[in-house]
């Protein structure tokens, strides 16, 4: 394969290799926001794709799909433990979410996560081309930017951090705080969702590396410059507009709502099965709605999708036990023949279904305890052509920095979630319209487009800097 200009690290490639129930393998694309956000630009650029197929063991060749050269790395079953169910998703992702779950430290998973990091950057800088781009994502990789700088000194190098980046206090309980920091600062751009995770980072570098930093620029011994900074991510709004506007998805909505029994409200929930989306409280704020007769199921039904995700994680175990054992009890209470209270779907569907399903919600629920940024937030309000709907927003969420006209929350406080819920459904047309326009205009006028665009300026800039800096 010949070299590419652009190469993006990424844990996974877009496409997942399945085997469906009769042993036939298929491709299908990949869970979460990354994959949503990178493939567009992908289509415009000389670029391949280096990131792992989902299963264990597999020794693929690089191939295409879509358009896009795809370059497989190969993890074993006790990589995919140590490396990703262990050190990336019950270790960082813990620790990085303000430890909602307490991170497991063990010495066997960080010498995974290193020997895994390794691979990564092994396989980007066999692929890319001299002086081209190497463009790493998120907490699995953290390592990779300082591995391809020692493999190839020649290239421009960017990681973009698509979770929080936790505050001192918490992040310096890591046995490996100061190797992550030093991973990172490999790449010439580092990029963050919120200005609060750039200041957490920088600090951490200050504190623990003693370098020196000056409007968010660090200096490294060698005199090297590494820029942090925010880039909200954001999503692809055309096929969610287009989808939209379709006859038949317009038609699938409106069957929805007969399904349910015809409510007179919607309210809907759409995450990752992740105790870090805040669907316990949601629940149980709900329940207490109902129990207290606030609201009741012909009022209103409430339809949770939480789609499967790290199944073999303890602590995405014990959420799907509590999850399921919480709604089962309401809807037992509450229920009658012809209603139910929360309609759940532990299931992921293909993005038609989801838009009719937001077509069909007149309140969208993002109460996440913490979340980088969180595209749910965003994908409804694209939909949402007609200035109707309410978004009710954790205050928690990188989006709640962007989407200042949804109904803020603060998750935690049952009765104010209750409280919010409230007033998205009583909210007058008016009202909802005001604050709708004002979200749709932020969503469209910063899709992610703007977002690419922007962190590969600032990694241009970075890179001519570097290259004058290195000729003087
Ligand atoms: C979040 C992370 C992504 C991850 C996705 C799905 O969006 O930021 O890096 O790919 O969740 O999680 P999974 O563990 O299935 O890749």
């Amino acid at each position: 394969m010949a070299a590419a200009e652009f190469v993006v690290v990424a844990n996974r490639l877009p496409v997942d290799r399945i085997i469906t129930a009769d042993g036939e393998e298929i491709w299908r694309t990949s869970p979460g926001g990354l994959v949503a956000a990178l493939e567009p630009m992908m289509h415009t650029v000389d670029g391949a794709w280096v990131g792992w197929a989902g299963l264990p063991d597999q020794q693929l060749s690089p191939f295409e799909a879509d358009g896009i050269r795809l370059i497989p790395v190969t993890l074993s079953e006790s990589e995919i433990e140590e490396y990703y169910e262990g050190f990336s998703n019950d270790t960082i992702w813990p620790l990085y979410h303000d430890v909602i779950e307490p991170p497991q430290y063990h010495r066997e998973w960080w010498d995974a996560y290193v020997s895994v990091n390794l691979r990564f950057a092994e396989a980007a800088a066999a692929a890319v081309a001299k002086h081209g781009t190497v463009w790493v994502h998120d907490y699995q990789l953290q390592l990779v930017p300082e591995m391809v700088r020692n493999l190839r000194p020649d290239v421009t190098i960017g990681y973009f951090h698509h979770i929080p980046f936790p505050a001192h206090g918490l992040y310096a309980q890591l046995p490996w705080r100061d190797q992550v920091l030093r991973g990172l600062l490999g790449a010439d751009v580092v990029g963050f969702q919120r200005t609060q995770d750039t200041a957490n980072f920088v600090a951490a570098v200050k504190r623990r590396l003693g370098l020196e930093t000056k409007a968010n620029a660090v200096t490294l011994s060698d005199g090297r410059r590494v820029h942090a900074k925010a880039f909200p991510i954001s999503i692809d709004t055309t096929p969610y507009r287009e989808l939209a506007r379709r006859p038949d998805i317009k038609a699938r909505a409106v069957e929805i709502r007969e399904s349910l029994g015809n409510p007179k409200r919607i309210l809907l929930g759409v995450d990752r099965l992740d105790y870090t989306k805040g669907i316990r409280h949601r629940i149980k704020a709900y329940g207490e709605l109902l129990d207290q007769g606030r609201l009741s199921v012909e009022d209103a039904t409430f339809i949770q999708v939480a789609s499967p995700s790290r199944e073999r994680v303890d602590a995405y175990m014990h959420l799907r036990d509590e999850v399921e054992l919480a709604i089962g009890r309401i809807n037992g209470d509450h229920d009658t023949l012809g209603h139910t209270a929360i309609r759940y779907l532990h299931q992921g569907f293909p993005r038609e279904e989801m838009v009719a399903m937001y077509l069909a919600a007149d309140v969208m629920l993002v109460t996440a305890l913490r979340d980088g940024m969180n595209l749910v937030a965003k994908e409804y309000v694209a939909t949402r052509a007609d200035n109707r709907g309410v978004l009710v927003l954790s205050e928690f969420t990188g989006a709640a920095d962007e989407l200042r006209q949804a109904v803020r929350v603060n998750p935690h406080d049952i009765e104010g979630v209750k409280d919010a819920i409230m007033t998205a459904v009583e909210m007058p047309k008016e009202e909802q319209a005001r604050r709708m326009r004002s979200l749709r205009k932020r969503v469209l006028e910063h899709d992610v487009d703007v977002w690419s665009q922007s962190f590969l300026k600032a990694l241009d800039d970075a890179s001519h800097h570097r290259h004058s800096a290195e000729q003087r």
